[in-house]
């Protein structure tokens, strides 16, 4: 299956995907940042994977913005849109047009701590556990049915860094696996609320 990963930095969970492509049935057809410095763009060069940068400062709106990533990613015919490390908050018109395409990586146990600085959050409210989501992008920022998590031990001694690290290297692992169900086609988005993966609800 064709995809298109979405990426706004580092790209380790881009390069976990890089990795594991052949095995789970998937080419990536392009990876576009919203970043021009991000270092997932080399990481995707180094093995001749086109790249795209789009400057959102050239739009005037935010949709003007997605419209113009709708336009790249139709012309590039993908099945699904992979998020990983995507860092802009993506318009209705955007998750409307590719509906039931789109997955994310989210570095908390949701619906715990959407949205930001997820690591910080959970040590400051003396969470015992935390880890990673992989779920379907709906209208809801981070809200989406969850399809998938790995789980991590906080201890005492983590910091912001270690925690975040720890979460990483699930993260790596987790993707490619439920990437690996969908181009399968054994995932599928029901609705706003409901995934199914081989027909159960998850
Ligand atoms: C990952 O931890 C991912 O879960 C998170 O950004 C990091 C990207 O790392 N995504 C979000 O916070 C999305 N809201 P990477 O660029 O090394 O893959």
């Amino acid at each position: 299956m064709k995809a298109v990963i979405l990426i706004s930095g580092n790209g380790t969970n881009l390069q976990s995907i890089i990795d594991h492509a052949d095995s789970i049935n998937l080419e990536i057809s392009a990876v576009i940042s919203s970043n021009k410095k991000a270092l997932g763009l080399k990481r995707a060069e180094s093995v001749n994977i086109n790249t795209h940068f789009i400057d959102s400062n050239i739009f005037i709106t935010k949709e003007a913005f997605d419209r113009e990533l709708i336009s790249i990613i139709d012309r590039l015919d993908v099945g699904l849109i992979i998020l990983a490390g995507y860092m802009k908050i993506l318009s209705p018109i955007f998750i409307h047009h590719f509906s039931g395409k789109i997955l994310n990586i989210h570095p908390s146990l949701l619906p715990k701590y959407r949205g930001l600085n997820t690591h910080k959050r959970a040590i400051i409210a003396l969470e015992k556990h935390h880890g990673a989501s992989v779920h379907f992008v709906t209208e809801e920022l981070d809200g989406g049915p969850v399809i998938s998590q790995e789980i991590v031990d906080i201890n005492t001694n983590d910091t912001e860094t270690t925690l975040a690290k720890k979460v990483l290297e699930k993260e790596h692992i987790l993707y490619p696996k439920v990437i690996n169900w969908y181009t399968q086609n054994r995932l599928k988005l029901i609705n706003e609320n409901t995934a199914t993966l081989d027909g159960k609800i998850l």
